[in-house]
C-alpha cells in the first residue's frame, strides 16, 4: 500500500510502497490525513521514533477513515471514524489504565505517527474500537479537524478548571490551525476572543477570524485584559510577555511553546492568584467535545481552513515552512483513494 514514510536511515520523508497492516479488530480505509507543526518537526528529525526494530515510521496522526471491516458490532463497515493518537504506556500507569493516556505518568506512552507506532498516512490501518471516535456523515468535510480540536478542547477545559472565577475574555497567541480552532472553541463557549499573530491584519486569516467576530491584532493587547491565554504560537518569549495581559485569577495554558526557558514574574503570579499550565494530547471526552463543537460551528468558518492535496505532494508539504506570515493556507490535508 502507498504510505508517507519518515525514513530514519535516509533522514527524509518519502512516499513508499509497504506491506498492508496485519489484521486487527477494525480495519480502516484512510480517506485523508492532515499535517501539522508536529509533522514538520518530525520531518526535520527534531523528535519522533519508528516502531522498535524498524527504520521507517508511517507519518500522520490527524486522520479521517472509513471502517472497511470490523469485529465490533458498534462500528459496522462504512462508519466514518477519527482515531485517537496516544496509546498506553507499558505497565500501564494509573492514568493510562484509567483511559487518560493524555495524562500518562511515566512518559513511556506511544503515539501513532509520532513515537514508536505507525501513523495513518497510508491507504490502510488497523485499530482497536476503543481508539476510534465515530463521526456523523454531515461532518465528513471538516472531520480531519477533530484531532487538533480535541487538543484545543483539553486546553480550554484545563484553563476553565484552573480559573477560580468566571472567565469571559480569551486571548489566543498564534493564528495557525490550533490558534484558529481555539478562537472558534472560545466563541462557542461564549467568550470574547482576541487572537494575536504575525499575519497582517488585512490577511486571509485575520479576515476569516474578523468575519466571525474575533478581534485580530498583530501586537499584544493592553495589560490586564484577558482571563485566559492559550499559547499556540510556539514562542515561549511571547507567552511570557503575554502574562502582563492576564487579569487577576487568570490562567495561561501553553500548548506549542518550544523547549526554551524564560523569566517569569513570580510576584505578579502570586499576588494575582494566576496560573501557568501545560497541556498535551487529549482524552476521549475531548474528542467527543471536539466533534460536538465542530458540528455546532458555522461551516463557513471551518471550510476555508482546509486545503486538500493528493498524497504525492505530501513530502513537499512537510518541507514547507510551518508559518508563512500572510499565508492563506491553514491546514494542508492529503487525500487517498
Ligand atoms: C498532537 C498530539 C500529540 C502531540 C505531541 C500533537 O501534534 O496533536 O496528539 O500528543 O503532538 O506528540
Amino acid at each position: 500500500m502507498r504510505a508517507l514514510l519518515l525514513d530514519f536511515d535516509e533522514r527524509r520523508p518519502r512516499l513508499g510502497d509497504i506491506a498492508e497492516p496485519a489484521a486487527g479488530e477494525v480495519r480502516l480505509r484512510i480517506l485523508e490525513c492532515g499535517t501539522c507543526g508536529t509533522d514538520r518537526d518530525l520531518a526535520a528529525f527534531a523528535f519522533g521514533a519508528p516502531p522498535p526494530g524498524e527504520s521507517q515510521l508511517i507519518l500522520g496522526h490527524e486522520a479521517l477513515a472509513e471502517v472497511a471491516a470490523s469485529e465490533n458490532p458498534g462500528l459496522p463497515p462504512g462508519t466514518l471514524v477519527v482515531p485517537a493518537v496516544r496509546r498506553a504506556c507499558p505497565g500501564p500507569c494509573a492514568s493510562c489504565a484509567a483511559g487518560r493516556r493524555d495524562l500518562c505518568l511515566t512518559g513511556a506512552y506511544r503515539e501513532r505517527g509520532i513515537f514508536g507506532l505507525h501513523g495513518y498516512c497510508a491507504e490502510w490501518a488497523v485499530d482497536s474500537a476503543e481508539d476510534l471516535f465515530p463521526i456523523p456523515p454531515a461532518l465528513a468535510g471538516v472531520a480531519v479537524l477533530v484531532e487538533p480540536m480535541s487538543v484545543v478542547e483539553k486546553a480550554c477545559d484545563t484553563a476553565v478548571r484552573l480559573h477560580p472565577g468566571h472567565p469571559a475574555h480569551l486571548l489566543v497567541l498564534g493564528a495557525g490551525a490550533v490558534g484558529i480552532l481555539a478562537a472558534w472553541a472560545g466563541l462557542r463557549r461564549g467568550w470574547h476572543v482576541t487572537v494575536v499573530s504575525r499575519e497582517p491584519a488585512d490577511g486571509p486569516r485575520a479576515r476569516l477570524l474578523g468575519a466571525a467576530g474575533v478581534t485580530y491584532r498583530t501586537t499584544l493587547p493592553a495589560a490586564g485584559t484577558a482571563d485566559l491565554i492559550l499559547e499556540a504560537c510556539g514562542s515561549a518569549s511571547l507567552a511570557a510577555a503575554a502574562l502582563a495581559c492576564l487579569r487577576p485569577l487568570g490562567v495561561l495554558v501553553v500548548l506549542g511553546a518550544r523547549n526554551t526557558t524564560v523569566e517569569l514574574p513570580f510576584l505578579d503570579l502570586i499576588v494575582g492568584n494566576q496560573t501557568i499550565a501545560g497541556t498535551v494530547n487529549a482524552g476521549p471526552e475531548h474528542f467527543r467535545q471536539a466533534i460536538a463543537t465542530l458540528t455546532a460551528l458555522e461551516p463557513s468558518w471551518l471550510r476555508p481552513m482546509i486545503e486538500r492535496r493528493p498524497l504525492h505532494r505530501a513530502p513537499a508539504s512537510l518541507a514547507a515552512p510551518a508559518a508563512v506570515p500572510g499565508g492563506a493556507i491553514i491546514k494542508v490535508v492529503h487525500t487517498f483513494h
